[in-house]
């Protein structure tokens, strides 16, 4: 009977939190919220009361500022003690009896007793601050804010709660970066993930070493303009601070081994081979990484964090490893002599040797280091105590935690706010679930919390907010609210109210999911396509536009599914629900004369680069400057070969396809496409060849046409081979791997 009692009691409370918290719309959903029958008015007598002894002047002068800013009631701010047991008022009281709250907790209680929060700590206030920031009402009536009576108790799940930019492969101005900081408080997320140095650039002030951001701030691009910037120590002052007393750590990222050309091409002896290196403008990731058996590059590197830590009080300092090509240790000498003086195995344990110097390092000074989860690479046995941030997956958050270290869980399934929202939907991140499958209950503390990563390669400072938001939401409240309460239905209703609140601050969100899907069907009878925008979420509308000849026609409100028979391409315009352009999306197509028909593959593609599946090479949709849209066709290590069955003979005179280039990404034009016509399948005759004339060397994206041109003839069937390079090139990080071909239409007219 005990028993269904609690039962009925818990349930109760349950309610009562989704209700409330459902009303007052409180993002992330607080552990416990009870709504009250009494309410409390503030107006321009109502004081902020603190013990001076308590060091809550920030937030009193916080919340001061954020309410005469928002309803123009101008708060008192009063140290007299003797008003803290009075009934009236806004009371913050820093209590260590106040146990269950831990670091970031609070109680909230209003009434007509006033407003009063209660924690262990100024973080706790603070964060408590953020609630009460959005259960005030929209306005004052009378030169009063009336609010309504609740008791809120909450605290987080995880104790890391991050975001991650990367302001190297786009720079971010310092009040950018500050303004993030002020939206990450509002989420009660305490990290900022501040990834300073990269192959594109290295971002912050070193005294010791003023090359670093005198050539290594500065890229060229592919036009010849000089792409750049960096943070002064003033800068990064100024930053730490302002995040300091909105209880947010600045974590700096500074990478080693690899992602280093910026580094390197500033100080070139740092590297295996001497270099000389450019900053890079490409993306992606590169062999010349730090010289492992060169004892300066760890003077070089300790002298830097020096200067870092000294900057920045954070207890953690993330020392990158990720993504670090061995091919130059294989090669160097040094390193060579390294591997056999320190008995190490290989390359790996080399990488492992060179994080514990730093782990060493940065330990003797009482900090303690982050990593990428290939920091393990070595063995996860050949640290303790360190922390390793899993990207690739679980497996680097699931060997950490059962090998005595800590993790930061951010896969990019869940947490690369970079990726397309197709891929990554809110309701993706709504399910992120951070406890590695098969992990034992007595490891779970060891899996201390997440982080939202911004990577930039894509990615401009304007575009940053739609990425990240409404994303960014969703993973708060992961991390900040316990599991059990938790709910999609609730949270999405509870964001429509946020996002006014965003809408006040400017926040220029992005999508829950894909806007639009944009369905193109080839109509056989008509010669010509069908256009069919498919929302993805409510509240959307859409214009489109034909392009002809080269030419944009005028932009029409789209209403219908629209037909063309004369455009080569469409391009759709998406606006928000404010009415605001939000996105463009365009494409080509062509209804040549194989469109529709059969066609055979001799090949296998591979499936995650399917794109529309057997009928990709003959469906009109050619393909657009990105080689992930699906509308190119991946093979992998092998030429490739399709029939195309016109159906009955058919006059032609020219077979055409295209296809893309991008050797950071393994993918490679073919060496030559050859046609051959056949009016029985079986004896072929060839019509002629088309020769690549691209250089494998060059690393741009590019897209070239493979266009074979013969006398008009009547023809039934068409056989079209590209030759694959075969492995990548010998020079190539891919050295010894299958390369890529990525192919889109083949046209035929
Ligand atoms: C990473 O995305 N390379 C950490
Ligand atoms: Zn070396």
């Amino acid at each position: 009977m005990r028993k269904i009692l609690l039962g009925l009691a818990i349930l109760a409370s349950f309610f009562s939190i989704q209700a409330q918290s459902l009303k007052q719309n409180i993002i992330p959903i607080p552990v416990s919220a009870v709504s009250l029958r009494s309410n409390y008015s503030i107006d321009n007598n109502t004081k902020i009361i603190f013990d001076a002894s308590q060091k809550l002047d920030f937030e009193a002068k916080w919340l001061k500022e954020k309410i005469v800013d928002k309803y123009g009631i101008n708060l008192q701010i009063s140290n007299d003690i003797a008003l803290l047991n009075a009934n009236s008022n806004i009371r913050f009281i820093v209590s260590d009896t106040a146990k269950w709250c831990e670091k970031e907790g609070h109680h909230i209680n209003i009434n007509q007793n006033g407003i009063e929060i209660i924690a262990q700590t100024q973080a706790g206030i603070f964060m408590g601050l953020q609630t009460i920031m959005q259960i005030l009402p929209q306005s004052k009536n009378d030169n009063k804010l009336v609010v309504s009576g609740i008791k809120i108790s909450d605290k987080p799940s995880y104790q890391w709660r991050g975001l991650n930019l990367d302001c190297c492969r786009h720079f971010m101005e310092k009040d950018f970066v500050i303004r993030y900081i002020d939206l990450l408080a509002m989420h009660k997320m305490n990290t900022l993930h501040w990834h300073l140095t990269e192959d594109q650039a290295w971002r912050i002030e070193i005294k010791k070493y003023p090359l670093l951001t005198k050539i290594g701030a500065w890229r060229t691009m592919s036009d010849g303009s000089i792409y750049g910037g960096f943070y002064t120590q003033e800068d990064v002052r100024e930053v730490v601070e302002y995040a300091r007393q909105r209880h947010i750590n600045v974590v700096p990222e500074i990478e080693m081994p690899g992602h280093a050309v910026a580094a390197l091409a500033s100080y070139p002896h740092l590297s295996c081979t001497g270099g000389p290196f450019e900053v890079e403008r490409q993306f992606g990731v590169f062999d010349d990484i730090y010289c492992a058996g060169n004892d300066e590059v760890f003077t070089f590197l300790k002298n830097v964090i020096d200067e870092v830590l000294e900057l920045f009080p954070s207890e953690y300092i993330h020392i990158g490893g990720d993504e670090a090509p061995k091919v130059r240790w294989e090669k160097c000498p040094k390193c060579q002599k390294r591997i056999k003086d320190e008995n190490l195995k290989d390359e790996f344990e080399l990488q492992s040797w060179f994080i514990n110097q730093m782990n060493d390092y940065i330990t003797s000074k009482g900090r303690r280091i982050i990593g990428w989860d290939e920091i393990l690479e070595g063995g996860a046995d050949k640290y303790k105590g360190v922390t390793v941030q899993s990207w690739r997956g679980f497996e680097g958050a699931l060997d950490a935690a059962q090998s005595e270290n800590f993790a930061i869980v951010s896969p990019t399934t869940y947490c690369y706010y970079d990726g397309d929202v197709a891929h990554t939907t809110l309701k993706t991140v709504y399910s992120f679930d951070l406890i590695p499958e098969g992990l034992a209950p007595e490891h779970h503390h060891r899996i201390i919390g997440s982080e939202a990563c911004m990577w930039t390669e894509y990615a401009p400072q304007h575009t940053i907010d739609s990425k990240l938001f409404p994303r960014i939401v969703a993973l708060a409240e992961v991390l900040w609210s316990p599991k059990e309460n938790r709910n999609w239905d609730n949270f999405k209703t509870r964001l429509e109210t946020h996002y006014l609140r965003l809408n006040e601050l400017g926040v220029k969100y992005g999508f829950e999911r894909s806007p639009m899907n944009l369905e193109i069907k080839s109509d056989m009878a008509n010669k010509g396509f069908i256009c069919t925008i498919v929302p993805g979420q409510d509240g959307l509308s859409f214009t489109y536009a034909f392009v002809k000849n080269g030419k944009t026609d005028e932009f029409k409100k789209y209403e219908k599914p629209v037909f063309t028979s004369d455009a080569s391409g469409i391009e759709v315009k998406i606006f928000n629900a404010l009415g605001e352009e939000s996105g463009t999306v365009s494409r080509n197509f062509s209804f040549h004369k194989a469109a529709g028909k059969t066609i055979k593959i001799n090949t296998p593609y591979a499936e995650q680069y399917a794109a529309g599946g057997n009928n990709n090479l003959i469906d009109g949709m050619k393909g657009t400057d990105n080689f992930r849209d699906l509308l190119w066709q991946g093979y992998t290590g092998t030429d490739v070969e399709v029939i195309i069955d016109m159906e009955q003979k058919t006059e032609i005179s020219k077979v055409s396809t295209s296809t893309f280039q991008s050797t950071l990404a393994w993918i490679f034009h073919p060496t030559k496409v050859d046609v051959y016509l056949s009016n029985n399948g079986k004896k072929w005759k060839k019509a002629g060849e088309a020769l690549n004339k691209i250089s494998e060397r060059n690393s741009d994206n590019t897209i070239q046409e493979f266009s074979v041109e013969f006398k008009k003839q009547k023809i039934r069937y068409i056989k079209l081979v590209a030759k694959s390079i075969g492995q990548c090139p010998e020079w190539h990080r891919g050295a010894g791997h299958n390369s890529w071909i990525f192919m889109d239409e083949i046209e035929v007219e």
